[in-house]
């Protein structure tokens, strides 16, 4: 089965990927890795300083069966089930300022948060096979449920649409 991993950047996927792996003994890939080795990307997107990636091609890749794809665009592949790692905006913002990004970027990932950007995008192309793990707490708690999800378990418990931002719409 193929799982994918994704939420906003700052959500926690590489950090869980990495305890899902050393843990748990699961096969990740690391999807903005693979976009880099094999330059499925069209070019830079100075204005979103941010790569323009060829999904076409990322489609097409020859993924191998049994693996998590952890990155933000791994709902766009054909996968079995999806998990959207979500993040109280105000613990995103503090998060993502601590990395080298911009204001601006960082404004416009908490943004995409609080409006349930990929989870949006998730249900759209997943339906019901999407669920949500609010990774605000502790890495540990939050790696945990993605295994039990992972294997099928607490699937009702963690079914989309349980995480709601729009109260931070404004003063996150
Ligand atoms: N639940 C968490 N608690 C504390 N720090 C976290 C948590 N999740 C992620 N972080 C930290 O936030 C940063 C970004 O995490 P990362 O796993 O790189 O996110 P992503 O891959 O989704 O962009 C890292 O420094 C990581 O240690
Ligand atoms: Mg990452």
């Amino acid at each position: 089965m193929k799982i994918a991993l994704t939420g906003t950047p700052g959500t926690g996927k590489t950090t869980i990927g990495k305890i899902l792996r050393d843990r748990y003994g699961l096969k990740v890939v690391d999807l903005n890795e693979v976009i880099r080795v094999h330059k499925y990307y069209v070019e830079w997107d100075e204005n979103r300083d941010c790569l323009i990636v060829d999904l076409e091609a990322l489609r097409a890749h020859p993924f191998s069966e049994d693996l998590v794809l952890e990155g933000h665009l791994s709902h766009n592949l054909l996968v079995d089930r999806v998990i959207v790692l979500r993040t109280n905006p105000v613990v995103l913002r503090r998060r993502l300022q601590k990395r080298a990004f911009s204001d601006k970027k960082v404004q416009e990932n908490v943004e995409a948060e609080i409006l349930d950007v990929i989870l949006v995008e998730a249900v759209a192309r997943h339906g019901n096979n999407v669920y949500e793990v609010d990774s605000t707490g502790t890495l540990s708690e939050s790696a945990l449920v993605v295994w039990e999800i992972i294997q099928g378990h607490w699937l009702e418990r963690f079914a989309a649409g349980q995480c709601d931002w729009t109260a931070y719409l404004n003063d996150a």
